[in-house]
């Protein structure tokens, strides 16, 4: 009898996200490197799991949290009921990094549910509908998340997606002038990371603040790739402040990194 691969199977049963998978067969990971199947030499894993695995793949510290918690529970109810302490204490370890006030955190699965949370809460705290997001920008792959990316390649087969979304280009302080009294939130990447790493000045990112706060409009930075210490600074926006003032957005969006590798994300706000 024939065997069948575990490349047969995966190219047979796996749903395929991109014409040209990698299809590498990884049998383990450490550190930076990945080991292939029946293949001992270390791979140097330059890409990190798309900026994932910032500590490195099975952190001694992130095994034992996971381990230690395997002995405890794992789902206990649905999100806020209960209090369920390694999920109260990150909360209280990542308001620690932040500016004071931002002081409230919504955990979810992925980046993009965290964008769609940030959505939802915009619309019901402003009772407005516009979002402004960037041309070329990321936010994610559920619809809500997909209607902010500027990037059309990705959108093209899914329309219609979200009435009331608007463009504007990164870094380009004339169109800030579009953020109106209509707009619900500004969603910007600190570091426009799938438009070609692009950074902006402190007084782009000072300047969108300020308009945002002028016609009541939220500002959410989504540092799902760049926080966690991926910047040089905790938090990417860390790095712009002007003349020793920080630009703070009133959400703030984390992934990726944040989970050691766990589907893990959230974001965070005002209390208010
Ligand atoms: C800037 C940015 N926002 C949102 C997302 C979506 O995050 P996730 O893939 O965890 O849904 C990504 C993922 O690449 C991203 O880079």
């Amino acid at each position: 009898m024939q065997t069948v691969t575990h490349r047969q199977l995966f190219f047979q049963h796996i749903a395929q996200t991109s014409d040209f998978p990698l299809g590498l067969e990884i049998e383990r990971a450490e550190g930076i490197y990945l080991f292939r199947q029946g293949d001992q030499k270390p791979y140097m894993d330059l890409i990190s799991g798309i900026g994932v695995s910032n500590v490195g793949h099975r952190h001694p510290h992130v095994l034992e949290a996971i381990q230690n918690q395997l002995d405890k529970y794992l789902h206990l109810m649905v999100y806020g009921e209960y209090i369920q302490t390694p999920q109260t204490q990150l909360a209280h370890a990542l308001v620690q990094t932040l500016p004071a006030g931002l002081d409230n955190v919504y955990f979810t699965n992925s980046g993009t549910e965290a964008v769609e949370g940030a959505m939802k809460l915009a619309k019901r705290y402003t009772g407005r509908s516009e979002f402004i997001s960037c041309f070329n920008a990321y936010h994610g792959s559920t619809q809500g998340a997909l209607s902010l990316s500027g990037d059309e390649n990705f959108k093209q087969n899914y329309r219609p997606l979200l009435p009331d979304i608007r463009h504007i280009r990164h870094g380009n302080s004339t169109d800030i002038e579009q953020i109106t009294s209509r707009t619900a939130a500004v969603i910007i990447e600190v570091v426009a990371g799938e438009a070609g790493v692009r950074v902006p000045s402190a007084d782009y990112l000072h300047a969108v603040r300020q308009r945002c706060t002028d016609v009541g409009a939220l500002l959410i930075f989504d540092e799902i790739q760049t926080g966690f210490g991926r910047t040089g600074t905790f938090w990417a926006f860390e790095g712009f402040e002007r003349s020793g003032v920080s630009v703070v957005p009133d959400v703030l969006l984390c992934a990726k990194g944040m989970g050691g590798g766990c589907p893990l994300a959230r974001l965070l706000a005002r209390r208010r």
